[in-house]
């Protein structure tokens, strides 16, 4: 079985709480979850699949903790891994760049070689623009806690189901 962690960057708790509901998803397959805040650039290659968990913040722009790391993103060979994005934003208050961290966290990824898997459809959801869009599909799984937490669960359960597949 591949080597996964779940690496989260979360300012006010809402990210973390959807990381942890990934992992319980996930607990047949023993992944590690951790704060983005405590890992290093080596540690990004320890894993075989990388599930990276960032909010947006400032209108458009990555939460703290990942703006900080941002830098090391380039610099890292996850050539042979695997990376799906999960993200949480507020398509009300923000509607022109919900969840766009994870279009720019994609963007800085495809300099290390990996491979992403994860992508979701934009239906179900109510937005007007987003950075995390590539060929008309998000590049990892959109949450809204601040308007829509009520659809976290499934929406978490469908995509880590939609994972299985890249994880044995
Ligand atoms: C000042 C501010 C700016 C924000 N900017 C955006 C944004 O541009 N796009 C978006 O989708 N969400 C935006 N949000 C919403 C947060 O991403 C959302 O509340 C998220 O769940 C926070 O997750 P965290 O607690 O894990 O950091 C913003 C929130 C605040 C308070």
């Amino acid at each position: 079985m591949k080597s996964i962690a779940i690496i989260y960057g979360s300012s006010t708790g809402n990210t973390k709480y959807a990381a942890q509901l990934v992992a319980e998803k996930l607990v047949g397959y023993s992944p590690v979850l951790k704060d983005l805040a405590d890992v290093s650039s080596e540690e990004l290659q320890e894993s075989d699949v990388l599930i990276l968990g960032a909010s947006t913040w400032s209108i458009g722009e990555l939460q703290d903790d990942w703006e900080a790391f941002f830098p090391n993103i380039g610099k890292v060979d996850l050539t042979g891994k695997t990376v799906a994005f999960f993200g949480t934003g507020d398509a009300e208050g923000y509607p022109d760049t919900f969840v766009d961290a994870l279009g720019i966290l994609y963007d800085e990824f495809t300099k290390t070689g990996c491979t992403f898997v994860g992508e979701v459809s934009t239906e179900g959801y109510t937005f007007d623009d987003s950075q995390a869009l590539r060929n008309g599909v998000f590049v990892g799984l959109p949450l809204d806690e601040d308007n829509e937490s009520d659809k976290t669960d499934k929406r978490i359960e469908a995509w880590v189901n939609s994972l299985k597949p890249y994880l044995d």
